[in-house]
């Protein structure tokens, strides 16, 4: 195991009605004069909307609004975002729905204070430490994004998807409800499902010894998901159900079962540049790419994927063939996306093999580097074989 460091600082409030708590949690961390940020409509039609309002109005706290935050949400309204909260003074940004509108709040609460253009940021990955905070209301469990150091945004100029990690994007409080989940489009419960299980994964796959304990740890959490997932496909209602996936998401990336490993993390990159071209959900890009990962780094791997495959699937290890248990692994993972809906074909995805040069030369590299990642190291090649293993 690596030496690390460990900081998960987000006050949670978890369950039934805790939204109407948002009005004193916001006083409790300075809020004065709150920016609420939402996406494109479902928190007023399910009512959280007023309800935010009036537990704020309630606290005595002033604020002011700014919706539209879409799926991959944009780097312009970011900059309409931190024009806003200069103008009014905003010094809380409440972020509510899903991870979109949450990273792009995130965006805008590190990019007021920076003295430049926001986008510098994600393009240079610096680690700026002036934020204003950010409280969080979770309407749907998948990126984590509530207790995350990351925020991801699309920057239209150029389509480029970049993520930022650093510590001071963690929101002060989230709220979760798992109630406020139930009037999700099943696809969309599909989508958070498939990323939730990405970012354990992500973690899982790494060259690191001696993280036992946090290897049974992820599997745990894997196998809670798979059968969570299967209730509530049957039934989006079930609130024990709902609240255990909601949880998940949380715990599959605040890093808890990262800690001491070193991470990968080249599905998300690959992934990235399928929602960038195609405005694919998240979690769906993941559903098809992650297979295809899976079957390309497995062969190096193979251990760790009959490990996997025993432990999360119940799947018997053949001794005389470990690889055979590794792939059936694989497969489990592939026919349980099937099973919640979601595709797992470049075409269901509406994506083109004529494409893949312009996927494979767009992924990001760091520094501008030619291999991606350190699981399984990645040439240029090797991403283009991967896109194409998923056709
Ligand atoms: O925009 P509204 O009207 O709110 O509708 C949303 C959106 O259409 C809808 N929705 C959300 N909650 C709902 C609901 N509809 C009905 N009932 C509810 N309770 O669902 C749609 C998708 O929402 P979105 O926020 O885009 O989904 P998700 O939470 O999956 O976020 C995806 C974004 O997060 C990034 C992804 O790349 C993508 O841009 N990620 C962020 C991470 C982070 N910050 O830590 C990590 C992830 O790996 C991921 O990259
Ligand atoms: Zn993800």
């Amino acid at each position: 195991m690596l030496n690390f460091n460990f900081c998960s600082p987000t006050y949670f409030a978890f369950g039934k009605n805790t939204e109407e708590e948002v009005g004193k949690l916001t006083k409790k961390f300075g809020g004065t004069k709150v920016l609420i940020h939402y996406g494109q409509g479902s928190v007023e039609r399910s009512g959280l909307l007023n309800k935010v309002r009036k537990s704020l109005q309630q606290s005595n706290i002033d604020f002011v609004e700014l919706g539209g935050a879409q799926p991959n949400p944009r780097a312009s309204l970011v900059y309409e975002g931190i024009e806003l909260c200069r103008k009014e003074n905003v010094d809380f940004i409440l972020g509510i729905g899903g991870g979109s509108a949450i990273d792009s709040a995130k965006a805008i609460s590190i990019g007021v204070p920076y003295d430049g253009d926001f986008w510098e940021i994600y393009e240079k990955h610096l680690d700026v430490d002036k934020a204003i905070p950010v409280g969080t209301i979770v309407t749907l469990a998948a990126t984590g994004s509530e207790g995350s150091l990351s925020s991801v945004i699309t920057n239209e100029n150029g389509w480029k998807k970049y993520g930022l990690n650093i510590e001071i994007l963690r929101p002060v409080f989230s709220i979760m409800n798992p109630e406020l989940t139930y009037s999700l489009p099943p696809y969309q419960t599909a989508c958070g499902i498939v990323d939730m299980l990405s970012h354990i994964l992500e973690r899982y796959f790494s060259n690191t010894n001696e993280v036992d304990l946090t290897d049974r740890m992820s599997e745990a959490v894997m196998k809670s998901i798979i059968e969570n997932a299967l209730t509530v496909m049957n039934n989006p209602k079930d609130y024990g159900a709902r609240a255990n996936l909601m949880w998940a998401g949380t715990i599959a990336h605040n890093n808890i079962l990262g800690v001491g490993k070193e991470q990968d993390w080249s599905s998300h990159r690959l992934e990235h540049e399928l929602s960038a071209l195609y405005d694919v959900a998240h979690g769906a890009g993941l559903a098809v790419l992650l297979p295809a990962y899976m079957k390309f780094t497995m062969p190096k791997h193979v251990m760790l994927y009959a490990q996997l495959a025993n432990r999360v699937w119940n799947i018997d290890v053949n001794f005389e063939n470990l690889q055979e248990t590794a792939s059936k692994g694989i497969a489990a993972f592939e026919t349980f996306f099937k099973m919640i809906g979601m595709p797992t074909t470049f075409a269901e995805l509406g994506a083109k093999e004529e494409d893949i040069p312009q996927l494979t030369a767009k992924v990001r590299i760091k520094d501008g580097g030619d291999i991606l990642g350190v699981f399984e190291p990645l040439t240029r090649d090797d991403i283009s074989s991967i896109f194409r293993l998923c056709l």
